[in-house]
Order: C-alpha cells, then sequence, then structure tokens
C-alpha cells in the first residue's frame, strides 16, 4: 500500500469518508472532454443546473476488492458502465462510452488505493460513479451540459450485522410509477423511497418491501436491493417487473444458483400474500451484499423464512461463493473479474 491511512476497516458502516482523489469529467458542445482526478470533493455548477429541479441525473454504485494476494479487482464494472447508459439515454442525457467509465473507476480505486480495506475485514472500497445535467437552463428539457464524476469510500455492511438476518415491513407508497423509472437508476426513485425508509426505521425495521405499483400485489424490490427467495423444493426465485432495478448482483447470484449449486432459477411473480412457499429469503445488491431477510411484517401479520436470527443454508452458501467470487477466493466466470 502506498500510503498508510488511520480506519478501523472491522467497524466501518455505510457512510461518507472525504477519500484522496476524485474523478471528473465535462461533457459540452457534443463532446467529453478527457477528465482528471481531483483533490477538491466540492462542485460548483450553475444554480439552474436540471439535476437540481428537474432530477436530470442518475448513478452507479459498484466495489473494489482485495485478494488474498494484496491484489486489487472490480466485479463487473462493464454492467455498471452499460446500466448507466440505459439510465443516461432514458432521461436523455450524453453516452459515456464504456472504455471511459471503467478508466474513470479504474484511476479512482489506484489513486486512493489506500483505502481499498485489506482482505478478511469484510470492508471494501465503494465507487459511486454518477452523470449530472448542468449548466444555464430553465424550461424543462435537456441539459446543454453534463458532469460525469467517480468518488469512492471505504465501506462495511449497508444493513447493520452484516449477513445477519433484517426484518422488513411493507411501504404505504410505490417508489416508482407504473410504466416510470423504477428499472432505472435516477434519483427521483430514491427521493421517493426516503419517506417510506423512516417509516419502516421508526417502527423498528431495517427497511421496507416495495410492492408493484400497478396492482400492490407483488413484491417488487426491497429497500435499496433485489429480492430472492429459495423455495421448499430448492429452487432460486426472484422477482420480475417493470419497475425493479435490474440487480447485478442478482443476475450474478441466478448464475451462482445455476452454475455452481445446480439449482432450477426462476424470474416469475413473487406475491405478497404467498410468502410460505419460501424457506428462505434474502436481499441482495452492491451495497447489501446478501441480507438475509428474517421476517417481514404485512398487513399487520408478522411472516417468518428461515428464522429470524440465523442464516439459512442455501443463503449461506450463496454468500460464500458470490463473496468468494469477489475477493478472488473462488474462481469466477469468465469476464466478472477486472483487475486494477
Ligand atoms: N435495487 C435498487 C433500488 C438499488 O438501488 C440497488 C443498488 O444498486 C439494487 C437494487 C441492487 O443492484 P446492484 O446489485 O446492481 O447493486
Ligand atoms: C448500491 O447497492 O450500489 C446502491 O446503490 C444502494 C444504495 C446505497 C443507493
Amino acid at each position: 500500500m502506498s500510503k498508510e491511512v488511520n480506519i478501523d476497516w472491522g467497524n466501518l458502516g455505510f457512510s461518507y469518508i472525504k477519500t484522496d482523489f476524485r474523478y471528473i469529467s465535462m461533457w459540452k458542445d457534443g463532446k467529453w472532454d478527457d477528465g482528471k482526478l481531483v483533490e477538491d470533493n466540492m462542485i460548483s455548477i450553475s444554480e439552474a443546473s436540471t439535476c437540481l429541479h428537474y432530477g436530470q441525473e442518475c448513478f452507479e454504485g459498484l466495489k473494489a476488492y482485495r485478494t488474498k494476494e494484496g491484489k486489487i479487482q472490480l466485479f463487473r464494472v462493464d454492467k455498471n458502465a452499460e446500466r448507466m447508459n440505459t439510465s443516461a439515454e432514458k432521461l436523455l442525457m450524453p453516452e459515456v462510452p464504456k472504455e471511459k467509465f471503467i478508466d474513470a473507476c479504474m484511476q479512482v480505486v489506484k489513486a486512493n488505493e489506500h483505502y481499498v480495506p485489506p482482505y478478511g475485514t469484510g470492508a471494501t472500497l465503494y465507487l459511486r460513479p454518477f452523470l449530472i445535467g448542468v449548466g444555464d437552463n430553465i424550461g424543462v428539457k435537456p441539459a446543454p451540459e453534463y458532469l460525469f464524476g467517480v468518488f469512492c469510500i471505504p465501506v462495511g455492511p449497508y444493513f447493520k450485522g452484516g449477513m445477519a438476518p433484517c426484518n422488513f415491513n411493507v411501504a404505504d407508497y410505490d417508489r416508482a410509477a407504473p410504466r416510470g423509472t423504477g428499472g432505472y437508476k435516477v434519483g427521483g426513485n430514491y427521493a421517493s423511497s426516503l419517506n417510506s425508509h423512516k417509516m419502516a426505521a421508526d417502527a423498528g425495521f431495517a427497511d421496507c418491501i416495495y410492492l408493484d405499483p400497478a396492482t400492490n400485489t407483488k413484491i417488487d424490490e426491497v429497500g435499496a436491493a433485489n429480492f430472492f427467495g429459495i423455495t421448499k423444493n430448492d429452487e432460486f426465485v426472484t422477482p420480475v417487473s417493470p419497475s425493479i432495478l435490474p440487480s447485478i448482483t442478482k443476475y450474478s447470484l441466478m448464475q451462482i444458483a445455476k452454475d455452481y449449486l445446480k439449482m432450477p432459477v426462476y424470474e416469475r411473480e413473487v406475491f405478497i400474500d404467498k410468502l410460505d412457499e419460501f424457506k428462505e429469503a434474502g436481499a441482495c445488491g452492491t451495497a447489501a451484499v446478501i441480507t438475509p431477510i428474517g421476517g417481514i411484517e404485512y398487513k399487520g401479520k408478522f411472516h417468518v423464512f428461515y428464522d429470524e436470527k440465523e442464516v439459512g443454508p442455501v443463503t449461506k452458501e450463496l454468500y460464500r461463493i458470490l463473496c468468494g467470487i469477489q475477493v478472488g477466493d473462488v474462481e469466477a466466470p469468465e469476464g466478472w473479474i477486472f483487475e486494477v
């Protein structure tokens, strides 16, 4: 490591820490500049930027991992680049070329190498790429200029306790509309989740489950993570819906369940009043990794899956393989690992 930093790696949560360098690139007159690393974590933009008023912004989240040998690797960064461009297209923002996105992430990790937590601490370096509409504008229309940035933060577990079961309730409000932006990683979805998250936290839950906004009968998301369940017949099931963010972790787990654990895998509707079909359930995402779901409260009833305190065996095995791949202990499918 190039430089020592005074961080208690084992006790990190999911909070902002200012690291040394971040990447910034500007789009103007139809093209991107070369981009550069800067030390200042403040950005100066027009008061009339579309990202401030009309939510013209999207973002990504991925992690850098330290291997046993001390090397650093990114997990499926190409998929984050693709997904950000899907969000950008939806909000009429310019494409960030995949090579530029990957190069920006690599530069940020290299420049902040000393913040990549050591192997075995459970902590990782979280990268936050973002794309925002900036420049002088007041009408409801796409911005004249754009800023693409990437910063990084060493993080521990997103949900308290890490790989310990968490309980969830069901939100009273939807995070996105039917035929809206639920399937894209755009700020508006998160703004509309703040209130439901607070209500869940105030009631003692880790977060809330969002039902499909069209019928309110099927599971869409688990806070800022996707849902999966293991049926009594040992099938891996995850919901299908146009308003779910297509989680890279979820698609990775589907492949792990199929190829490593030889389980049948289904993407299908998951009805909130049919939770009995599952013997285990979990939330999955970059920040959440795999968070086992202890139980879900719905309409005054509390449904427990495997156990409120203990993690089920299939969930444990999925976690072992996913995290093993991410830190280089388990052989990865081709193309999943990008060495920094
Ligand atoms: N769902 C939502 C709403 C999210 O914000 C995230 C986080 O990115 C996920 C699911 C999980 O997606 P991924 O596994 O790509 O991080
Ligand atoms: C992620 O898992 O990367 C997320 O975006 C979740 C959340 C912190 C917004």
